[in-house]
């Protein structure tokens, strides 16, 4: 299928693999948001006219948009957040803080990103709990059985990616989670690789705390989801307070706070940026999701495929599910690549990728990482593959 009339980026003679860091965006999901500020832009839930109340409908709607994408029991478990970050700093420091004891363990891997890192590492200075790493296997996956191995009865939370940002394995979180509850350990997900990219089902998966951000699947920036399971969101304590969240306040001893969700989103939201999350989950909807795994997937080993045709190239992750391809040029600092790669106006990523932990585990600092979404072509593929056979890259990446 061909996506160039939707994705103005498309027609721009570039060739767009860094959609890890951030996807494109249809003209749906930009037409939504300024039909918004054009044609109904008032606050949500505070207004008692016309314009309000239709805002309030396509706000709430896109609760039960996002209700029906994750199939969460309830759109009260939906809460809008400013992205899976924000999402995550919640779950810590609304939740497992006021939960956990010193000594109480958290369990994480080197490949997490830094928003489900660093929070546990703040926790642990502020409350003495204690952070442990699940070991990786010689392709950088987790398995069931390196999650059982570090299981102690001093665990009480497992907080991992989906799908990782680098190594871009999908974790078989499913079987992790099982054995999880049956020993009494919570487990946090880190939905922004996965949600939209893969299917994400939380009753059937049984998540408790999940985390995704729109701009990682095709919405806007700033703005993403906490998903929880009810009576756990129910005792995630604010962290930030203010109008939109309570029913009454006379004193400081006589506040009454609003149910759930409200009560989790303080001031007043983005409400553009929810809009134009629900136009992308529409447009994810009429893609389809299965078909947008199977599109990236056969992208990807058409990639893996042509890159170890080349022997300068090593790939760090050949073996994994996900629609990541991470890679490094022999003798060549990955930044060198990417900035080489721009010369033929193909975007990929480079550096650490914010998982700064991983290196323990790959023995290298910085990588070039090709991110794949479902309107990435064969003939980008086949830019990037042709760019990447030149023996050449250092000298051309610093014009000597
Ligand atoms: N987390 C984003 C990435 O992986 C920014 O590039």
């Amino acid at each position: 299928m061909n996506y160039m009339d939707d994705f103005p980026m498309l027609n721009k003679d570039i060739v767009y693999f860094d959609n890890g860091a951030t996807t494109l965006k249809p003209k749906s999901v930009i037409k939504a948001m300024d039909d918004y500020y054009l044609n109904y832009s008032s606050n949500a839930h505070r207004g008692d006219y016309k314009i309000s109340l239709k805002v309030n409908d396509a706000y709430e709607g896109v609760r039960e948009k996002v209700k029906k994408l994750i199939n969460a029991k309830s759109s009260n478990e939906i809460v809008f957040t400013s992205g899976s970050t924000d999402s995550l700093n919640m779950i810590v420091y609304g939740y497992f803080k006021n939960k956990l004891n010193k000594d109480d363990e958290v369990l994480v891997t080197k490949s997490e990103h830094a928003s489900n890192i660093l929070p546990w590492y703040e926790l642990s200075n502020e409350m003495g709990i204690n952070i442990n790493y699940i070991p990786l296997t010689e392709n950088h996956t987790v398995t069931l059985d390196n999650v059982i191995k570090s299981i102690t009865p001093k665990t009480k939370v497992i907080s991992i990616a989906h799908v990782t940002n680098v190594i871009g394995d999908v974790r078989p979180i499913k079987e992790i989670i099982e054995y999880a509850h049956k020993n009494n350990i919570l487990v946090v997900i880190d939905g922004a690789q996965s949600v939209g990219h893969i299917k994400v089902d939380v009753q059937d998966m049984d998540i408790d705390f999940l985390a995704f951000s729109a701009h990682k699947m095709l919405g806007p920036t700033g703005v993403g989801v906490l998903y929880g399971k009810y009576d756990l969101l129910n005792e995630l304590i604010p962290t930030r307070y203010g109008g939109g969240m309570n029913i009454s306040f006379t004193s400081k001893d006589e506040i009454e706070y609003k149910e759930l969700p409200y009560k989790l989103e303080a001031g007043t939201q983005n409400i553009a940026g929810v809009i134009g999350l629900g136009a992308a989950i529409d447009y994810i909807n009429n893609v389809g999701i299965n078909n947008i795994e199977e599109t990236c997937d056969s992208l990807k080993e058409y990639i893996i495929s042509g890159l170890k045709s080349i022997p300068h190239i090593k790939v760090y992750n050949e073996n994994v599910e996900g629609s990541i391809v991470t890679f490094n040029v022999k003798d060549v600092f990955a930044q060198d690549t990417a900035i080489y790669l721009d010369k033929y106006n193909i975007c990929v990523r480079s550096g650490s990728h914010c998982a700064k932990k991983l290196e323990d585990e790959l023995g290298i600092k910085n990588t070039c990482r090709i991110s794949i979404y479902f309107y990435n072509t064969k003939e980008d593929a086949d830019k990037l593959i042709n760019a990447l056979k030149n023996e050449n890259i250092l000298e051309e990446s610093l014009g000597v």
